[in-house]
């Protein structure tokens, strides 16, 4: 029960209990030396290990991180960012950015390549923005980004938000990420890493559109992205992570079905479906790891949270 409301106070940023109860579960251990005597640099990465063949023109390796949530805010910041970066932080335990700083310090001593997949701000603050410079700056060419659905949370409440303020974030984030934001594109050893800004869950038309010609570049593609198209595993992993024991639902998914919020995401996705070029899917944003394969040629690969200290590396030949 208590990590029920630990799990659910991620998605809404509320309860404080929820909070130290998160904290709590954070493998803050790593730090003791009496613990750990002859501590070394990695030991609270958890890392999860996969090879893609994708027809690379050489072997290479990439870090895969998505979630890390930073939760920083200036001083001379609203009250209502302050009050929600301080709540979060309880939320995530406050060792968000050394989580982050170690996922970069391992890519930069072990990998060629290092993809964030989103939500590496859990909101949008003048002093988060410096951080995703700062730490981009930090991978440097090595880097590669799309956006997550936090990464357009500036503590609006529900409802529609006035255009202006939908632009004045557009230009921030634009500003921010050194990126495409709908859709970038990087060949890496003659595979297409492909990064789509799935942030709503949706794909839309003119990023179908876009997405058809890096597959017309007839390289093979890795995509990135944030949201996971809900494939058995994904729906399965997520249920259990955030709503506990419901044994009857895992044990009951005769009837699943994958769904979609429109028309041209389920195109998109029957579309992909049918791409021989397309090698793997990276994406998180469920905080829990969970592997279930795509189409004949594409696994579909999400990784749990990096304010936990987890990545994935892949080997892709
Ligand atoms: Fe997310």
């Amino acid at each position: 029960m208590a990590t029920d409301i630990a799990r659910r106070d991620f998605l809404k940023g509320g309860a404080a209990l929820g909070g130290l109860v998160a904290t709590s579960a954070l493998p803050t251990f790593a730090d003791d030396p009496s613990v750990f005597p002859n501590r070394g640099r990695f030991e609270r990465l958890s890392l999860q290990f996969f090879e893609i063949k994708a027809g690379a023109t050489k072997p290479f390796t990439v870090l895969h991180i998505s979630d890390t949530h930073l939760t920083a805010a200036y001083d001379d910041e609203t009250e209502r960012i302050r009050q929600i970066a301080k709540n979060r932080t309880r939320t995530f335990g406050g060792r968000q950015e050394e989580a982050l700083r170690d996922s970069i310090a391992w890519a930069k001593t072990h990998n060629d390549y290092l993809v964030h997949t989103g939500d590496m701000v859990d909101m949008v603050s003048r002093a988060n923005l410096d951080l995703v410079k700062k730490y981009f700056g930090e991978g440097g060419e090595m880097m590669l980004g799309c956006l997550g659905n936090h990464e357009y949370y500036y503590g609006q409440g529900k409802g529609p938000e006035p255009e202006e303020k939908k632009k004045a974030l557009r230009d921030a984030l634009a500003g921010a990420f050194p990126f495409k934001l709908s859709l970038s594109s990087s060949v890496l050893n003659g595979v297409n890493f492909v990064m789509l800004d799935n942030a709503s869950d949706t794909i839309s038309d003119e990023q179908a559109t876009l997405f058809d010609a890096e597959v017309k570049k007839g390289l093979p593609i890795i995509l990135g992205m944030h949201c996971p198209f809900m494939l058995r595993n994904m729906v399965a992993a997520s249920w259990r992570f955030w709503r506990g024991n419901d044994f009857k639902y895992i044990h009951n998914m005769s009837g699943f079905k994958e769904k979609y919020k429109d028309k041209a995401t389920e195109e998109f996705v029957a579309y992909l479906r049918a791409q021989p070029l397309l090698k793997g899917i990276l994406c998180g944003h469920g905080h829990v790891g969970a592997v279930d394969r795509f189409s004949p040629t594409a696994l579909e690969y999400e990784v749990a949270a990096n304010f936990f200290f987890h990545a994935q590396e892949f080997t892709i030949t």
